[in-house]
């Protein structure tokens, strides 16, 4: 038996010290949020997801009475981009939370089934999606991809053993 270890980097900035171009990006996602649709929750998430080619598609989190029908911001983006640009890698999201009551003060980070959908397309275009899970008023986080935050994925590759 061997005892093993699993590490990764990621990089953590304190409010204001986020480089300008990912300021920009969140303040994107800041104005996806908006688009929510969240009477359930009154949670609202917006993610801005940036092609290789510099275009934004944007993400807001869309609810259903029938509570499970709804969809995360993250999947709206990445099923968005997918359809609007189907041979366009996927080169960065950030996202963000809009709570009911104050602006965020904490990063909130994608569910399971968002990190295995955009794990997909990270896997498709063989390029990494950098991920910015941002705050209004706190600390950001920068993840490398998405391979970091869902290691010991169920992939393609997984399929042909
Ligand atoms: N939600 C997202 O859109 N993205 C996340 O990363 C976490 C959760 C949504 C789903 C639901 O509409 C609401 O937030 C509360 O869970």
């Amino acid at each position: 038996m061997k005892e093993k270890i699993h590490t990764f980097k990621y990089k953590e900035y304190e409010r204001g010290e986020l480089p300008e171009d990912l300021q920009a990006l969140v303040n994107t996602a800041i104005s996806f949020a908006q688009q929510a649709y969240a009477p359930y929750s009154c949670f609202r998430v917006g993610a801005a997801l940036e092609l290789t080619t510099g275009e934004i598609v944007p993400g807001a989190n869309q609810e259903n009475a029938a509570y499970p029908s709804g969809l995360c911001a993250e999947r709206v983006a990445a099923f968005g981009a997918a359809i609007q640009f189907p041979n366009t890698p996927f080169s960065r999201i950030a996202i963000v939370a809009l709570p009911p009551d104050a602006p965020s003060s904490k990063p909130i980070s994608p569910c399971g089934a968002c990190r295995q959908v955009l794990l997909e397309y990270e896997q498709k275009f063989n390029h990494n999606i950098e991920v910015i899970l941002a705050s209004q008023t706190g600390k950001t986080c920068v993840f490398p991809n998405i391979k970091s935050l869902l290691p010991f994925s169920f992939d393609a590759a997984a399929l042909s053993i």
